[in-house]
C-alpha cells in the first residue's frame, strides 16, 4: 500500500472542463486509487491543482480496496474509489457499499461504460477498458528455444517451469479477471485443471496485477500474465517485452469508479467524479504511461493502446462474475484448489 498526500499549492489553473476555480473549493477528498501508482499521482495532483481540494490518496489493488471498503462499512473513511477492475466495484455496489450517482457526463461515455453503470444501478461507472493477455521477455524466451508463446496453452509448457508470474486473484483484479476469463473460455472444470497445471510454472503470485510484467521487463521472470496495456507500458519504456493477445481468445476489464456510501466529503466526491469522466482528465493516463482505452468518447485513445478490435474478446459476463456470490465462490475455490497446492 502506498499513501500519498498531494500537497500542492492551490495556485493557478483552470483548464480542465467541469472543474471549478481553485478559490471556489476547499476541504479534502479521500481517494482510494487502484490503477498504477504513477497514474494515481498524476490524477491526484491535477485535480488538486484544478480545484484547490486537498487530495489524500491511497493506492491499493482492486481486491484489496474492495476489502478495505467492506471493512470500513458503516464508518467509511474514503470518498471515491477510482480505478481498478470492474468486478469488485460491482460486488461493492451489490452490497450497498457504494452510492448511486448519475453524472451529467454519462451521455458522453462509450456504451460499455454506461452498461457498467446500468448493471450496478448507477453505483459504479466505466472509466476505461483493457484486454487481458501476457507479456514475455523475448531475450529469455529466445534463450529457451522453441516457438514463441502466443496462446494460453503455451504457458503450460515445461520450458516455463517457475518462469511465469501472475497476481493472486484475491488481492488483484487482473488475476480475478484471468480466473473469470478462463472459466468463461474453457468451462469451470477445465479452467481449474488449467490453473492447477499453470501453478507448476508460476514462481510467485504477486499482490498487484501489473507486477508480473515489471518482473519480466527486468528479467526476473520470462512471462507475466497481465492486462495487455501494462505489457505495452514496459515495451515503450524500452524493455524487451513482447505483448501477447492469447490465440484462444481472452477477457477484458471495464475499469470503474464508485462513490463510497457515507464517505466524509460527499460534495467533493461528486466534483471529482464528474471531472474524472471529462475527456481532459481521461487524457492524463497517457502522461503516466497508462494505455487503457478511455471511456469518454471525446478522450483520445493513446496510439500505444492495444487495438481491442483486433483482439479476440469473449463476451465477458460482468453481471455474473461481478456478483458477490460468484466472485466469493470462485475466489474460495481458487484458494482451496490452486493457491494452496504445494509446488
Ligand atoms: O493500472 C493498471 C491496471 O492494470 C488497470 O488497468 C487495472 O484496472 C488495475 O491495474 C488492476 O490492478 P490490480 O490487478 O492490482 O487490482
Amino acid at each position: 500500500m502506498i499513501r500519498y498526500s498531494a500537497l500542492l499549492a492551490a495556485t493557478a489553473l483552470m483548464g480542465l472542463a467541469g472543474a471549478a476555480p481553485a478559490s471556489a473549493q476547499q476541504g479534502e477528498l479521500v481517494l482510494y486509487c487502484s490503477v498504477d501508482e504513477s497514474w494515481c499521482r498524476v490524477m491526484s495532483e491535477a485535480f488538486q491543482r484544478e480545484t484547490g481540494i486537498n487530495v489524500l490518496m491511497t493506492r491499493r489493488s482492486s481486491g484489496e480496496t474492495y476489502a478495505q471498503v467492506k471493512a470500513e462499512e458503516g464508518q467509511p473513511r474514503g470518498d471515491v474509489w477510482w480505478g481498478g477492475t470492474g468486478d469488485p466495484h460491482l460486488q461493492a455496489a451489490e452490497e450497498g457499499l457504494t452510492t448511486a450517482y448519475e453524472s451529467p457526463r454519462l451521455s458522453e461515455l462509450q456504451d460499455w461504460a454506461v452498461r457498467q453503470a446500468e448493471t450496478a444501478g448507477n453505483r459504479t461507472v466505466g472509466i476505461y477498458a483493457g484486454a487481458l493477455g501476457y507479456g514475455y521477455n523475448k531475450d529469455l524466451v529466445a534463450q529457451k528455444g522453441g516457438e514463441a508463446p502466443g496462446c494460453w496453452a503455451d504457458l503450460l509448457d515445461e520450458r516455463f517451469r517457475d518462469d511465469v508470474q501472475v497476481a493472486n486473484p484475491n488481492s488483484s483484479g487482473t488475476a480475478y479477471t484471468m480466473l473469470a476469463t478462463l472459466v468463461q473460455l474453457m468451462g469451470e472444470e477445465e479452467a481449474f485443471e488449467y490453473m492447477k497445471k499453470l501453478h507448476l510454472n508460476v514462481s510467485q503470485y504477486t499482490q498487484s496485477g501489473s507486477a508480473p510484467v515489471r518482473a519480466a521487463a527486468t528479467g526476473e521472470t520470462a512471462i507475466g500474465i497481465v492486462f495487455m496495456h501494462d505489457a505495452v507500458t514496459q515495451a515503450v519504456s524500452g524493455a524487451p517485452i513482447t505483448v501477447v493477445a492469447p490465440c484462444e481468445g481472452t477477457g477484458y476489464e471495464v475499469g470503474s469508479m464508485s462513490l463510497i456510501e457515507g464517505g466524509p466529503n460527499p460534495d467533493n466526491a461528486k466534483i471529482f467524479y464528474d471531472w474524472a469522466l471529462s475527456p481532459e482528465a481521461q487524457a492524463l493516463g497517457a502522461q503516466a504511461n497508462s494505455f487503457q482505452v478511455p471511456s469518454n468518447k471525446a478522450a483520445p485513445t493513446p496510439e500505444e493502446s492495444p487495438d481491442l478490435e483486433s483482439v479476440k474478446l469473449i463476451d465477458y459476463d460482468f453481471a455474473k462474475y461481478g456478483s458477490a456470490e460468484e466472485r466469493s465462490r470462485l475466489l474460495a475455490k481458487w484458494d482451496a484448489e490452486v493457491g494452496s497446492l504445494p509446488k
